[in-house]
């Protein structure tokens, strides 16, 4: 039956389907009709099915055939194997070897050419002696690679899709075009790997309250295509208001959930953000709470944050804060360098110590307020008053320097051209990067119907990898 739909598909040229939203109210039938072209388009059906999406297991389910599919087109294939990731567009149409060099030069059909480093194609072969392909792991041992190792003889095969080399010590490898290119020491690959690694920053101020970066929690949820625009948008802008969840505990962890765990801290998985009595954080006071990233004291900050607001207060107060710290640092960068390179070079003594619900803490990191890379680049922000130890680990003579450098960034943090203010909404989760964006909150009286909001956070390495998941199967990116 599947079969001779799926004929009937193929023959008619069908357009892709629409999204998995579309198919989960729907007939079997329908499904399968509406979905073959697509996932045979693109051959990520055993990822789609396995993955953990509400409509998968849901049309796993009602689905017995389709994952009987699913088994088949999996069983007996290396399906992680490099070699099998190739495009039929990418040729060799020469090679040469330079002994002096150290470097074998690629030709390709399109006419470019790339210079290969003989070590580094040594070191990359994929065998199976050197390359374990299901775990994605080069497995062969160090002390046993040649460095001055160089081809002996070189063959293109299979009309310039693959290439053979033979080593000096007669090891054969092979390599598939489409890997070589994909691998090429030039600035396209370059460039698309690290659009892999981290996409680019949008910095933004104030003018953002007009247009503010928004997802559904609904659709969130439920398509796989809203949960990846949400996550590079969030990776992007650094903050994305989250509408539409319920207004009761327990969110945070659901959408927590979509994406990875939670990152637990010693405040617990989640965290309630009410006004208490005898509150271990600030947070749990009802007065202004100044521009902060969270936990500055971690040497492994959470990056991500969610804040979801359960009940909001009703009078004027408990508004929301948020500006883009990376943004502004940039700022005080162009209109004051030495304050920049003084706030990017003194060591902060940051610090938490008290007894929350999971036990006693003592939390101490030396680390400067804004944090660079070798290149310069900013990697994270670290702002909070409330946070910041009366130890302060620097000579005294640098200490009114520094205050003056922190004290005009905070003036640029807070001014209404960087800074956004707005109310959220009961059901709102704001979801932003707690390396990059500073938030806080206006003050509010506490009382009856009490403000409540509740938090969790995550880390970046998970939400980036949860990102690149997505975007294998859902862009068909290229894969490593
Ligand atoms: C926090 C926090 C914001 C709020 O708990 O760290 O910033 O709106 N809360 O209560
Ligand atoms: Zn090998
Ligand atoms: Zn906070």
């Amino acid at each position: 039956m599947i079969m001779h739909l799926l004929r009937k598909l193929l023959v008619r040229g069908a357009a892709k389907s629409p999204s998995l939203r579309q198919w989960s109210g729907s007939s079997t039938r329908l499904y399968i009709n509406a979905s073959f072209p697509f996932l045979l388009s693109r051959p990520r059906l055993p990822m789609l099915l396995s993955s953990r999406t509400y409509e998968a297991e849901h049309l796993v389910n009602k689905l017995p055939k389709l994952q009987k599919i699913r088994t088949l087109e999996v069983s007996g294939i290396d399906k992680d194997h490099p070699a099998r990731k190739t495009s039929p567009s990418v040729k060799i149409t020469g090679v040469a070897m330079s002994h002096k060099t150290g470097m074998l030069e690629v030709s390709w059909k399109e006419g470019k050419t790339d210079i290969f480093p003989y070590v580094w194609l040594r070191d990359n072969c994929l065998c199976p002696a050197c390359f374990h392909a299901a775990s994605n792991s080069r497995i062969h041992p160090i002390k046993d690679l040649d460095l001055s190792t160089q081809p002996q003889t070189l063959q293109v095969l299979e009309e310039g899709k693959q290439l053979e080399i033979v080593w000096t010590d007669g090891h054969r490898a092979v390599y598939p075009a489409a890997w070589l290119y994909s691998h090429a020491f030039n600035e396209t690959q370059r460039l698309a790997q690290a659009r892999k690694f981290r996409l680019n920053r949008s910095y933004w101020g104030a003018e953002l309250l007009k247009n503010l970066p928004q997802a559904s929690f609904h659709e969130l949820l439920i398509d796989d295509s809203a949960l990846l625009s949400w996550l590079q948008q969030l990776e992007i802008m650094g903050f994305v208001l989250v509408t539409g969840a319920p207004a009761e505990p327990g969110q945070v962890r659901r959408l927590a959930e979509r994406v990875a765990f939670i990152k637990k801290t010693h405040y617990g998985e989640e965290f309630t953000v009410k006004a208490k009595s005898d509150p271990s954080n600030v947070a749990y006071l009802s007065g202004t709470l100044q521009l902060h990233a969270d936990l500055p004291y971690y040497e492994y900050k959470p990056g991500v944050q969610f804040i979801h607001c359960v009940v909001q207060y009703e009078g004027t107060g408990g508004e929301s804060l948020l500006a883009d710290a990376v943004h502004v640092a940039h700022q005080l960068k162009t209109l004051y360098p030495e304050k920049y390179s003084i706030l990017t070079q003194t060591p902060v003594d940051w610090f938490d110590k008290g007894v929350d619900e999971l036990g006693e803490f003592y939390k101490i990191l030396q680390i400067p307020m804004i944090c660079t890379n070798a290149t310069g680049e900013i990697q994270r922000i670290n702002f909070s008053q409330p946070q910041r130890n009366s130890f302060f680990s620097i000579p005294a003579h640098q200490v009114a320097g520094w205050y003056d450098a922190m004290v005009t960034y905070h003036r640029l943090l807070s001014d209404p051209s960087y800074c956004l203010q707005f109310k959220m909404e009961p059901g709102n989760i704001l979801t932003l990067d707690n390396l990059r964006v500073v938030h806080g909150r206006t003050s509010y009286i506490s009382g009856p119907g009490e403000r409540h909001v509740e938090g969790c956070y995550l880390d970046w390495d998970e939400v980036r990898s949860r990102r690149r998941v997505l975007e294998l199967h859902l862009e068909a990116v290229s894969q490593d």
